[in-house]
């Protein structure tokens, strides 16, 4: 002891030595550091810019979305496309376009290890299209309805609600040209947000077909090029490669201008306009409220005539800027990706928009996702009756009793606690005693009234203090 306390003066040339070790030790540290190494040397990952990942604690609100849009598509008879992320890259050139600023901007492309110009998929509506042209999907009884969710994947600049990868659950309906399929496809998205308990607006428009809108295009260029000293930088571009998005800007110093654009709605034709009345109608009729905006023209190429955003009703700045979903009508789409002429029209809903939305509203509202709501929770004490329970939640699960337990906690107050914490109406109680007598203690949680039942009769009971129907009876 008394050894290790002597001071020993270190020579000149160690210290210089340690000094200098320490440098490069802390040198080594920040390079590493740099490179993402933890302090046990390892390097640890971080996310790619725009990406994110989906954990537990959103699942409220993945979950019933996902529930949501599988409902509506069985109600409204929408069957299920699935299609890869990966396509040709021609595919979304020619389908949304040149000078839309997902083709010129945002495309996730690569050259295949073939030479095959490939990219994943920055919407679905291209693929659908390109689905049902190969499957030979017109020669089935129209229209063909189709349903997706998935992740698609844009380049773009991240901010809230904005990712570079991100899910939409998407409508499509093929060869039908009446109005009533676009009022449809409003109806199905108004049903989405709806379940959700989300108010939504709905904004809508006509741009219709391609020559009564190069028309309206010169009217518009001509009127912007009158003011293109006003404009942003951004919409002086759009004047040149896509004057239609000209409409679309949200720069507080092109509003004035945008105010007094020429509207499209003047340059349409009887029949786009007649289509256009008539999905108003439609939704008068259902019921749907929705507002006319004249500088609606989305961001995609293919759209001819009704065009429409969804938006949250009320709610952050977030809500209120960016769309939660929009779609229109496409009638020239398949046949441009060389399929038979075929009327068209879909929309697709962004997903982590809509949590957004959904956080946004209930935290202002002081309201919460519904639970999923759990029947019954099986607490058990000591070793015997666990093994006795892990049967029994099979069992339960089995007869649709929707269980929860927890085999990590042995007080019956700790799990008690957790079954009203997740507001299960009864608790099974499962101990020493009821493992010897074959019974299980039915616990009512609100009133805690405990009845004991045979255990080959539990489900039965269970189901009867459910009011669930039980066709053993
Ligand atoms: P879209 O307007 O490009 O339309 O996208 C639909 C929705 O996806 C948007 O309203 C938005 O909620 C969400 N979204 C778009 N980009 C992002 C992003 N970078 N991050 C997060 N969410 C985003 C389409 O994709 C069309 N295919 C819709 C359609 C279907 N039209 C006809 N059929």
């Amino acid at each position: 002891m008394a050894k290790k306390d002597k001071k020993i003066k270190p020579k000149k040339m160690e210290i210089k030595k340690s000094v200098k070790a320490v440098k490069t030790v802390a040198k080594e540290k920040v390079v590493k550091e740099k490179e993402g190494a933890t302090e046990r040397g390892k390097k640890s990952f971080s996310l790619l810019r725009g990406m994110h990942d989906i954990l537990p604690k959103d699942e409220k609100y993945w979950k019933p979305m996902f529930a949501s849009a599988q409902n509506i598509a069985a109600h409204f008879q929408f069957g299920r496309l699935e299609t890869p992320i990966l396509e040709e890259l021609g595919l979304f050139v020619r389908a949304v376009g040149k000078g839309t600023d997902v083709v010129d901007k945002e495309m996730y492309t690569f050259e295949d290890k073939d030479g095959t110009k490939v990219c994943m998929r920055p919407e679905l509506t291209a693929a659908a299209a390109r689905a049902y042209i190969m499957h030979g999907f017109s020669n089935l009884p129209q229209p063909v309805k189709l349903w997706y969710w998935g992740p698609m994947f844009r380049h773009d600049r991240p901010q809230a609600g904005r990712y570079r990868q991100f899910h939409q659950a998407g409508y499509e309906i093929f060869g039908q040209a009446d109005s009533a399929a676009d009022a449809e496809l409003i109806l199905v998205g108004v049903n989405f947000f709806r379940d959700l308990g989300l108010p939504v607006e709905v904004k809508i428009n006509s741009i219709g077909t391609p020559a009564e809108r190069a028309n309206y295009k010169n009217e518009l260029v001509n009127y912007y090029r009158s003011k293109r000293s006003y404009l942003c930088e951004e919409c002086r571009n759009r004047l040149v490669k896509n004057p239609m998005r000209l409409l679309d800007c949200k720069e507080e110093r092109c509003q004035p201008v945008k105010e007094e654009a020429p509207q499209i709605i003047n340059w349409l034709g009887a029949d786009s306009k007649n289509h256009f009345m008539k999905v108003l109608e439609y939704l008068d009729e259902l019921g749907v409220p929705y507002q006319l905006d004249n500088t609606l023209v989305r961001g995609l190429n293919y759209y001819t005539h009704t065009v429409f955003e969804f938006y949250a009703a009320e709610g952050g700045e977030e809500g209120q800027q960016s769309a939660l979903g929009g779609g229109g009508r496409y009638d020239l789409l398949v046949e441009e990706l060389g399929g038979r002429p075929t009327p068209a029209a879909g929309m697709a809903i962004g997903l982590e928009r809509t949590v957004l939305a959904l956080k946004q509203y209930n935290d202002k509202n002081n309201r919460e996702m519904p639970k999923t709501p759990v029947d019954a929770f099986i607490a058990q004490l000591g070793e015997e009756a666990r093994r006795v329970t892990l049967k029994m939640v099979d069992q339960l699960r089995n007869s649709d009793i929707k269980i929860s337990f927890n085999f990590f906690k042995t007080s019956l107050k700790t799990q008690l606690e957790l079954a009203d914490a997740i507001k299960a109406p009864f608790a099974v109680i499962i101990g020493q005693k009821e493992v010897q007598d074959g019974t299980a203690i039915i616990r009512d949680m609100e009133s805690g009234i405990q009845e004991i039942v045979d255990q080959k009769k539990l489900i039965t009971v269970l189901k009867r203090k459910l009011g669930k129907f039980d066709d053993k009876r």
